[in-house]
Formats: structure tokens, sequence, C-alpha cells
């Protein structure tokens, strides 16, 4: 009997079943639990958002408190949100303002363009013809309008958020949810302290241009550009001067400019 068991075939029999049942147990558990990936992922994305526009309360489910924010696609080249037909068009593309992707739009030929080096401060090759954006209303008026942002910093590409009042020129906030920079060193641009210095910041200058920066060492105190300028990170100049080329780059013409000239037009 025990001669029986030993045999090749029973080995293999035994080894292939194994194998069998394993990928069945590995597969199954991975198709049951994509869904509560994708819910986990999506909650993250949302946490982000409300955390970028200093909304985020702890004591409060993130579905509850994202009730308050919706979600629009912005055309970038006009400035204006999407019509009807290119938010059909995009989800027969398969990007539905639900699960909107925007990385993915980028690497999409059909929905992104290349962008030749000297428009390209941020360093990010291609630019999507469309971004989701997300609006946060309060007693009937805009509060928050918070932009998608990213761009090259020294090792990474940083994707995040910003946030502007409802004036669409203060910034109300900044967070950034993935970038691989050095942690102690660039990795210093997700330090609250750091990151609550960019409040109260303004993207325009008296002129009318974007003059968001990060300056090297401190902003001197009563200099005429202070409400523009943000203390650099010290030792990751590098990466402090992606953040400011990655701002001025989204919220200039190639970015959103065209989008938030569009939201004062309407007097927000
Ligand atoms: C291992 C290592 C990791 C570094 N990581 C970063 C980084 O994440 N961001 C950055 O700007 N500089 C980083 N630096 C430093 C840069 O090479 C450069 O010296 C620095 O950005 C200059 O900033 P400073 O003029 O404020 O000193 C790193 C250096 C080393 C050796």
């Amino acid at each position: 009997m025990s001669a029986n068991n030993d045999s090749i075939q029973k080995t293999i029999l035994v080894a292939v079943l194994l194998c069998l049942v394993c990928s069945i147990i590995v597969s199954g558990a991975a198709v049951s639990l994509k869904p509560m990936q994708l819910k986990n992922k999506l909650e993250d994305k949302r946490k982000n958002i409300l955390a970028a526009a200093g909304l985020l309360q702890p004591d409060k489910t993130i579905e509850e408190q994202f009730k308050r924010v919706t979600t629009r696609i912005v055309n970038l080249e006009t400035g204006d949100y999407a019509t009807e037909t290119e938010l059909n068009k995009l989800e027969a593309a398969g990007y539905p303002l639900e699960t909107f992707n925007q990385r993915r739009l980028s690497k999409d030929v059909n929905y992104s363009a290349a962008l030749p080096g000297k428009q390209d401060p941020a360093s990010i090759k291609r630019l999507e013809k469309f971004a989701a954006i997300f609006v946060v209303e309060k007693e009937g008026s805009v509060d928050r309008i918070i932009l998608p942002i990213h761009g090259y910093g020294l090792w990474s590409t940083l994707y995040g958020f910003v946030a502007l009042e409802g004036d669409a020129e203060t910034i109300a906030g900044l967070g950034f949810y993935a970038h691989g920079e050095t942690p102690g060193l660039g990795g210093e641009i997700d330090n609250p302290s750091w990151k609550a210095l960019w409040v109260g910041k303004k993207i325009h200058d008296a002129a009318g241009s974007v003059a968001i920066d990060v300056v090297k060492g401190k902003v001197i105190a009563g200099n005429d550009k202070e409400i523009n300028q943000v203390d650099g990170l010290s030792g990751a100049t590098l990466t402090s001067n992606g953040v400011k080329n990655l701002m001025r780059f989204w919220l200039g013409n190639k970015g959103f400019a065209g989008f938030l000239a569009t939201l004062k037009g309407q007097g927000v």
C-alpha cells in the first residue's frame, strides 16, 4: 500500500490537485475581495481630497463627509465643465464620472497630448484633456475647489490635490498622497507644519500672473511677494522646486487657469 502511495503518478497527482485547490482559493479570494479593494481605494482617494481641503473630520465616516463634495469633469482646453456630449464620450471610452481615472487618461493617446520639454516644467510628459475636480458648497455658494495636481520631484512623480477657497485664488490646503521622495528630506512635503504654510497664500501676483513660489530657505517677512511664497524644505531644494514647478504648471495656462478664470467670471 505504502509503495503504491509513493508512486510517481500519485505524487504528481497530489501535487497537481494541491496546485489546483490553491489556485482556486487564491483566485476566488482575489475575485471576491475586488469590490472591497475598489471601495477602499475610492474611500482613500476621498479621504485625501477632504484632507487636502482641510475638511477631514476623524469622527465622521468618509462617505458621510463626501456628501458635501460634487465631482465635476473639466475640459482643460476650453476651461469649462465637460459638456453632456463629452461626458457621454468619456463614459463610452471607459472613463465614467464615478470612477474617473485621470492617470489612465493621461496615457490614452485619444485623450492626451505629448508635452514638449519647454512646455513641461512639471515633467509629466503627457497632458490629459480632461480632469476631475471637486467642489464643496456651503450655504449655496462655492466653499472649496479641489484640483488634482502631479509632477516630478527629485526621485518620483508627486500626486496630490490643492484646495482653493471659493474665490478661486486663495490656497486652502495642499496634500500629496503618493510620492517616492526621501523620508526626512523631500518626504517632508507630508509634514503638517509645512503643508500649513500654504494656507492663505495667493496664486497670482498683483499683475495677474501665476506667482505661487517655494523659495530657498525661509520667506522674508514683509517682502512684497510674501503672499505668494512658501518656505523651501531644508536639504530638499530639488523636491521643493518640483512642488513649485508642478503648482505653477497646474495653476497656469496649460492646467486650470482657464477653468479658474471661468469660475471667477461667474463670480464664485
Ligand atoms: C540619499 C539622498 C537622498 C536625497 N533625497 C532628496 C530628496 O528626496 N529631495 C531633495 O530635494 N533632495 C534630496 N537629496 C539632496 C539633494 O541631492 C540635494 O542636495 C538637495 O536637494 C539640495 O537641497 P539644499 O540646497 O536645501 O541642501 C538627497 C540626497 C541624498 C544623498
